[in-house]
């Protein structure tokens, strides 16, 4: 208890000199000690130099200095607030975890929204994916789903992660982002037309964080308690409804202010306005995989709703804004691999590589026990031997720091919580997946919208297009348009003053 107590030591200062006036309490130094003066410098006299020994100078300064953390290498810009989701149902026929178990079942959640590429003070009005983490503080240890505003994304292998985060940041010599250069790696990757489509129409930029849906994208695994397995792919529906910018009304919210989304999110909250999503599942057995012309592990596809139907299964709401910004959102560390029994990782190769990248990004970025920080920290106790390193806070009064012991064993494992077995067959390899259909569904996409919409997708593409200077990135680019559909790359080579048959060309190299 008396660990916990000196654990949680810095929350409860900041709780007691919230609560009582600042003149009841003196100012003191880390060590709790008061200090005398907080205006002048300890000085050798009148004229002389600042002293070595003023330790509360020194430590102020010292504090200071440390304040930035590395910033996360996407995703930087976001804001977080904590909320309860509430179960509509008891999904035991489909899934084990606990949190899914029973109708009115409740479970904290901490959710931080942000945008990808541009750094932690950038515009909240940039045409980006959304980031839309949700944490849930189960009692089978934390769940996340990391998903994203936008239902697919731009590549299927976590190998091209680097090269595409590469392309879309600044350029490292002009420090300025370059459509010459992401379009040069997507002239190269047929199979981001689908999030392209996205991107680019309105949905590229949502009005706010409240309203917008939320995507999982991969298809992940339920296993319910016979160990059956189906693959389930997620999505939040804002109960706000859904509402986009058009470039130009996102140029005039950002001449103005450019924190406009986590104003609105936290103004709401603060007034009682409790924004709410819906979460909805789609369910696919594992028999039905290859059913389709697509490859339902691919995370460039959606599940069409006529092919899989979707149900919703609970009610996420955020109802408090944290104490503190540095504390909660940027201090917290979501991971696909965050995992409660009952769910586990599909076979989608982006996904597979995401389970590495997120913890390993957080020991870079918050030190090797972030996940003892209270945004981080399990409801439920964390019992292993795993121990010490920089900053790590917890107990282990034991001298049976290994597993397995002749003394009392102390933590039980236990075979329930095994992995599912996969069934396997063939040689390893390094090749791309069979169904690609690169092109299918993004023609879909476009054929969805109205017309308006088609007209905002192709003025904005062209828009960043008309500055890539390379003619063939061009080409390739509008090629892969036009093979989604004909009116979409036609008009977009309109506007590019391109020739029909270089695009025309250009499509019949594609697959
Ligand atoms: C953040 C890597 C794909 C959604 C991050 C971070 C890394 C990363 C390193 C920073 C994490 C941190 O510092 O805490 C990757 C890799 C990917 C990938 C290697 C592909 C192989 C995706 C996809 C989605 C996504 C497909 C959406 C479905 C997010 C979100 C965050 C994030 C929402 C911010 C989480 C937060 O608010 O802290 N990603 N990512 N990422 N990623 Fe990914």
């Amino acid at each position: 208890q008396l660990k916990r107590l000196h654990f949680c030591g810095a929350a409860l200062v900041t709780v007691a000199l919230a609560t009582t006036t600042w003149a009841q309490q003196p100012l003191t130094l880390n060590n709790g000690a008061p200090v005398g003066d907080n205006k002048n410098s300890q000085t050798a006299g009148e004229h002389g130099p600042v002293l070595l020994q003023d330790i509360h100078l020194i430590e102020k300064l010292a504090a200071f200095d440390r304040e930035r953390i590395p910033e996360r290498v996407v995703h930087a810009r976001g804001a977080g607030a904590y909320g309860e989701f509430v179960s509509y149902g008891d999904y035991s026929a489909l899934t084990r975890a606990a949190f899914l178990s029973e109708k009115g079942r409740k479970t904290p959640v901490f959710v931080r929204f942000s945008t990808v590429i541009h750094p932690s003070g950038s515009p909240e009005t940039l045409r980006d994916p959304r980031g839309f983490a949700v944490k849930f503080y189960t009692e089978e240890g934390n769940y996340d789903i990391v998903g994203n505003n936008l239902p697919v994304f731009f590549i299927r292998d976590a190998i091209q992660f680097p090269d595409m985060v590469h392309s879309l940041k600044p350029s490292p010599i002009t420090n300025r982002q370059d459509p010459n250069r992401f379009f040069e790696f997507f002239a190269h990757t047929p199979e981001s037309t689908h999030m392209l489509t996205f991107l680019f129409s309105d949905y590229g930029i949502p009005a706010n964080y409240r309203e917008m849906n939320g995507f999982g994208v991969h298809a992940f695994k339920w296993v319910n308690a016979r160990g059956e397995v189906r693959y389930v792919k997620y999505t939040w529906k804002s109960l706000q409804g859904v509402r986009n910018l058009t470039a130009e009304e996102a140029r005039r919210i950002q001449a103005d202010e450019f924190s406009h989304a986590t104003i609105d999110l936290y103004e709401n909250i603060r007034k009682g306005n409790f924004p709410s999503w819906e979460l909805r599942v789609q369910i696919l057995d594992p028999k039905d995989v290859d059913r389709f012309d697509f490859n339902p592990l691919d995370a460039t596809k959606i599940w069409p709703e006529n092919l899989v139907p979707s149900m919703a299964i609970g009610r996420m709401t955020l109802n408090r804004i944290p104490d503190n910004f540095f504390e909660a959102s940027e201090q917290s560390a979501f991971s696909p691999g965050n995992l409660v029994p009952g769910i586990e990782p599909s076979e989608d190769r982006l996904l597979q590589g995401r389970l590495f990248s997120y913890f390993d990004t957080q020991r870079h970025r918050l030190g090797p026990n972030f996940q003892q920080l209270e945004v981080n920290r399990p409801v439920v106790r964390v019992n292993n031997f795993n121990q010490d390193g920089a900053l790590s806070a917890r107990r282990m009064a034991s001298d049976v720091n290994f597993h397995a012991s002749d003394a009392v064993a102390p933590y039980r494992t236990h075979p329930g919580y095994k992995a599912t077995p996969v069934p396997l067959s063939g040689t390893t390899q390094q090749r791309p997946i069979q169904k690609r259909q690169d092109f299918a569904q993004a023609g879909e996409l476009y054929r969805s919208f109205s017309e308006q919409e088609r007209a905002n997708l192709i003025a904005n593409l062209a828009s960043d297009l008309k500055q890539v200077r390379n003619r063939a990135v061009q080409v390739r680019m509008v090629s892969h348009f036009y093979k989604a559909d004909a009116d979409y790359g036609s008009r977009l080579a309109q506007v590019l003053g391109l020739s029909m048959d270089e695009v025309k060309a250009a499509a019949a190299q594609l697959e």
